[in-house]
């Protein structure tokens, strides 16, 4: 196969020439111009474009723009650098059309990865056909499993990473996370990741928010098989994340993955409703402890409102400290429902995997935490009976919460 064929534009000889070393190492045909003019003309005639720095009249940005502007080019993808870790840069680069951005200092891994992916998408674009892999493990009844707590600090991340993984130890490939936490979403730091790009740049992507194998371009492999879709990295692009585009994630993702799990974080707001509506089932983390089931309480109110709450949630009992005040009675009584799984305390596994970025279900198989949250997984995907057992019709809680459940 011939080589692909890199275009890279900028002022700085300097560093045009060490782009050009990483990515003719790299197998690639690099071309590097620093007159824009002479670049324009022959951008068409490359797979992939680079806009480091420009002095002078027109900026990389200016020029992201013009070339994105020129349908003729729509096929040939741009990759920005920014000059440094400003959010700022990052956004206006996207704004101006931008495949992707990269910030310096960077990798040479890093760029030649994010160059790999962007010849990955744009090929597929061109009508390269979607790869689907037989799966040995058939599909569950629930795909999507949103996990949410109206309380940080509870064990959701944990909760949802652990869900994550343990499905994916069966179904390699076949399992995604996606971190919708739009605040320092922390999915990635759970298994040690570094995400190339997030949800944010996903946004951006009109195509790849509805094309699954595009989509997946936007995805960090963890072991032992999980794609990882990373939240954004700041509350600046964030933004870029909106209702609509949660939607269409969410339903190309579960068009291409046997299951997808969600991280809710800890805060509801449009976004956060799109995903209840969505889900399959809907993993409450609760903490046995007053505060955090007075907040538990004021949410169920507001969805059951909303007609969200219904037989797909799931409470789930994280006992964070080894000794609590309240009795799982106690809570199902508040809650007026029962509870699907009780998670154990552990003061030495849980902090083990933070700190490792090993989740305790691959880190610490064998420990009891780890059993727990594989049921947990099996009864979040409908593939194991909640532990309460039978559905016990519709209750009314000491709180008048009425639920179905
Ligand atoms: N069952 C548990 N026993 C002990 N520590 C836990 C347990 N569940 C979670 N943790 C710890 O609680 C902390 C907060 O967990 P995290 O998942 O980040 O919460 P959240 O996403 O709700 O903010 C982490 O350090 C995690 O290791
Ligand atoms: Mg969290």
């Amino acid at each position: 196969m011939p080589a692909s064929t890199v275009l890279v534009i900028g002022s700085d000889r300097a560093a045009l020439d060490q782009i050009r070393s990483v990515l003719t190492g790299a197998g690639y045909q690099v071309s590097d111009l620093e007159d824009v003019e002479e670049a324009l003309r022959v951008v068409a005639d490359h797979h992939v474009v680079v806009i480091d720095a420009l002095k002078g009249p027109r900026s990389a940005s200016d020029v992201c723009s013009e070339i994105r502007r020129a349908p003729a080019l729509a096929a040939v993808p741009v990759l920005c650098i920014a000059q440094g870790d400003d959010v700022e840069d990052r956004v206006r680069f996207l704004e101006a059309g931008a495949d992707d951005v990269i910030a310096r200092p960077f990798d040479a891994r890093e760029l030649e990865a994010r160059i790999e992916a962007l010849l990955l998408r744009f090929q597929h674009s061109r009508g390269v056909a979607p790869t689907t892999l037989p799966s040995a493990t058939p599909a569950p009844v629930r795909r999507l499993v949103a996990c949410f707590s109206p309380k940080g600090g509870v064990g959701t991340t944990t909760l949802a990473v652990n869900i994550a993984v343990a499905l994916a130890q069966r179904r390699p490939d076949r399992v995604a996370i996606v971190d919708l936490d739009p605040q320092f979403g922390q999915v990635a730091t759970h298994l040690n990741i570094t995400p190339r790009q997030t949800i944010a740049e996903l946004s951006r992507d009109e195509t790849a928010l509805d094309e699954p194998e595009l989509l997946r371009t936007y995805a960090e492999r963890a072991e032992p098989g999980l794609h990882v879709y990373a939240a954004p990295g700041s509350p600046a692009t964030a933004e870029l994340v909106t209702p609509q585009t949660v939607g269409r994630i969410l339903a190309t993702a579960t068009s291409r993955y046997d299951a997808v799990i969600a991280d809710g974080g800890s805060f509801v707001d449009e976004r956060t409703l799109v995903l209840f509506e969505r889900a399959d089932s809907v993993v409450l983390v609760v903490h046995p402890e007053i505060a955090a089931l007075k907040a538990l309480h004021s949410l169920l109110e507001f969805l059951a409102e909303s007609g969200i709450v219904g037989s797909k949630t799931l409470f789930v009992v994280n006992h964070l400290f080894a000794r609590e005040m309240l009795k799982p009675r106690d809570i199902e009584n508040l809650l007026g429902s029962r509870i699907a799984i009780e998670i154990p305390h552990d003061t030495f596994v849980y902090l083990k995997a933070v700190n490792e970025g090993i989740p305790v279900v691959v880190g610490a198989p064998r420990s009891q935490a780890a059993a727990r949250l594989t049921k947990l997984a099996a009864i979040a995907i409908g593939e194991a009976a909640s532990e309460a057992g039978a559905a016990d019709g519709e209750r009314r809680g000491l709180l008048g919460i009425k639920l179905g459940i």
